[in-house]
């Protein structure tokens, strides 16, 4: 990096001022900020100085910036030095600026570096001829393309020290060169071509929908693939057991208690209490092997009722009455129970409690 130190006095000028033209400019430019905020004009405003002056900032010039923006010559001259953007000293009618970052130092910048120190002798000094004068500088922005040049406004990439020399004889004699890459490389694209992002599908529009398509054809693929399946297992038992299978083969087998209070119903028997269940158990284990005595009836519900059913504080169904069992599949759906009012013996008042409804089988 070189010393941003302002050319000799010797070489610089009496005075210096905007054009009438480039001093329009410079209105416009700083009416583009807000009151107060006119110092935001100030790269802008060398940089057009700059040109004026053919290529370089004379400390004149830094001093006019500083007045027309109302800043101090010292920020100015700060904002001058900073940027490499600015010469400082004369510069040849092509002034090249040369990377010397870490990218394009391993990429053989130092090597660019040592054919102009050859060819037009340090840096920051115009050649004899006044066509050359070159500064290393920091990146550029160009790393990918490393090593490259900056030569007045354009960029020149890709280089060695035989391409920059012969761009240099180019310029020199005033033929066309080419900007930018000086291989076949296009653009930032890697050396080669590019390898990434390749699927012409990317740009061409196929891909919008193609993942509804790759969805649709891949469902259709596993019906075919489940109705085969399901083709195969019927075979397969058809083989193994000819028996048609009932409607309701695999259905739950409901089964109903030997015992159930719901058919006792039925039979028109009065149903069994609880307490009357242990008693009776009781009894049959103390008489077991005895038959029962001739003409004795089962108990009455009255007797088998709790006080408070009289009072009605209890519900004014049997309590042992439950709900009819459902019947299960293929059995013969049972007759209407027929309780013998006779035997229920029910109170006085009471009405013959109703079944409740059937659930609905569906
Ligand atoms: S390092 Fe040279 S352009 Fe970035």
């Amino acid at each position: 990096m070189a010393n941003r130190r302002l050319a000799p006095a010797a070489e610089q000028p009496e005075s210096f001022a905007f054009t009438p033209e480039n001093a329009a400019w410079a209105k416009g430019q700083i009416a583009k900020y807000p009151e107060g905020r006119q110092a935001s004009a100030v790269i802008p405003l060398l940089w057009r100085a700059q040109e004026q002056n053919g290529g370089w900032l004379p400390q004149k010039a830094i001093e006019a910036v500083a007045a027309e923006l109302g800043m101090p010559a010292i920020r100015v001259l700060e904002v001058a030095t900073f940027y490499t953007m600015f010469a400082l000293e004369p510069v040849g009618r092509y002034w090249i600026q040369v990377c010397g970052t870490v990218p394009c130092d391993s990429c053989g910048a130092r090597e660019l570096k040592g054919m102009l120190h050859q060819r037009l002798g340090p840096s920051g000094h115009v050649d004899p001829t006044g066509t050359f004068s070159w500064l290393e500088v920091e990146c550029l922005g160009a790393c990918c393309n490393a090593p490259m040049v900056q030569i007045n406004q354009d960029y020149y990439e890709d280089l060695t020290p035989e391409l920059l020399g012969k761009l240099m004889d180019d310029l020199a004699a005033g033929r066309p060169v080419k900007v930018g890459s000086q291989i076949d490389r296009n653009a930032s694209e890697p050396l080669g071509g590019p390898n990434t992002l390749t699927d012409p599908t990317l740009y061409d529009g196929s891909r919008v929908g193609a993942w509804r398509k790759r969805f649709e054809e891949s469902r259709k693929d596993e019906g075919a693939q489940a109705g085969k399946s399901e083709a195969a297992s019927s075979e397969q038992q058809a083989a193994t057991n000819p028996k048609p299978a009932r409607p309701d083969a695999g259905r739950a087998v409901e089964t109903t208690s030997s015992d159930a209070p719901a058919q006792r119903v039925t039979a028109g028997e009065a149903p069994v209490k609880g307490g009357d269940r242990a008693e009776a158990a009781d009894q049959e284990h103390s008489t077991a092997g005895k038959s029962e005595a001739p003409g004795s009836q089962p108990k009455a519900i009255k007797d088998l009722e709790p006080a408070g059913a009289e009072a009605g504080s209890q519900s004014s169904l049997p309590r042992d009455v439950p709900p009819p069992q459902p019947v299960a599949s293929g059995e013969e759906e049972p007759s209407e129970p027929a309780p013998n009012a006779e035997s229920l013996k029910l109170p006085k008042g009471r009405s013959k409690p109703k079944p409740p409804a059937k659930p609905e089988r569906t």
